[in-house]
């Protein structure tokens, strides 16, 4: 096996979620500060994302290094031409160093949130120059493969007003609901999460072409901690991971970035 250059490597990503963590501002700027000084890999071809709560924003972004990319957990209903009492567009959102916003979160879809506005978030946020993380993923565990059609179905929608030369900002979460929280009954196994990986660029492909497709990455999201995330990245065909409750605490977040690199790097010597 050859030595792969930067360029060559699989791009990864690692995204926390902190839903509504932590609770005060002292405490994010705090928490802030012991990402900024913990010890995460420096590797170029890894992008690390952490999305805090709406008003704490500003001052997470003041504390991280430059090289972590400040996200946002849902962008609500941003309405760009009008005056509305509560909401914020795409342009606040940049203008805060916001880069990159998670749609379709399946706490957001359980709230109601229809799929014609998911379809708007998403096609907001890449026009405005943002990254999107579409989460895609069926509520129950199934054994009759009925999660195909309803994921196939949930991407469809969401990317339906999507151009082309918007999809190398778009990466897609296979979030199963029935994992994620601390409500998970269960995890996928590995090879679960590759079949969807690969039903879900195949979705895109009949949109956007095979090499579209084949080039947007998917991550997987649901009770990922450091015990597990070095099988899902090896065996799952996935490219990094949305992460709620073990993104919250810097090991735990490096650990799990420790054992992506390690994960993806034994995938690329078995294939190569
Ligand atoms: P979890 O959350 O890692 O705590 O299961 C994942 C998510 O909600 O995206």
């Amino acid at each position: 096996m050859t030595r792969k250059t930067t360029r060559e490597l699989e791009r990864l990503w690692l995204v926390g979620n902190w839903k509504m963590w932590p609770d005060t501002a002292a405490r994010a700027r705090r928490d802030a500060q012991r990402f900024a000084s913990a010890n995460f890999p420096r590797v170029s071809h890894l992008s690390f994302a952490v999305a805090p709560p709406y008003p704490f924003l500003g001052l997470v972004r003041a504390v991280l290094p430059r090289r972590w990319v400040l996200a946002a957990q849902d962008p609500g209903d941003p309405d760009p031409e009008g005056e509305e009492t509560g909401r914020v567009s795409f342009a606040m959102l940049r203008s805060a160093g916001v880069r990159l916003v998670i749609v379709g979160h399946s706490e957001v879809r359980a709230r109601g949130t229809p799929d014609a506005l998911i379809a708007r978030q998403v096609s907001g946020a890449l026009g405005g120059g943002c990254e999107v993380v579409l989460c895609v993923g069926e509520t129950e565990r199934d054994g009759a493969h009925d999660r195909f059609a309803f994921v196939r179905k949930q991407v469809l929608t969401a990317v339906s007003s999507v151009r082309p030369n918007a999809l190398p900002l778009l990466r897609v979460a296979y979030e199963p609901v029935w994992a994620i929280g601390s409500r998970a009954r269960a995890t996928p196994e590995p090879s679960d999460v590759h079949e969807m990986a690969l039903w879900i660029k195949k979705v895109l492909a009949e949109r956007y072409g095979a090499r579209a497709a084949l080039a947007t990455p998917v991550l997987y999201g649901g009770s990922v901690h450091p015990e597990n995330a070095r099988a899902f990245a090896r065996d799952g065909g996935i490219h990094g991971f949305l992460v709620g409750r073990a993104s919250r605490d810097p090991k735990e977040f490096a650990a799990i970035a420790e054992a992506l690199i390690s994960g993806v790097a034994d995938r690329a010597a078995f294939t190569h």
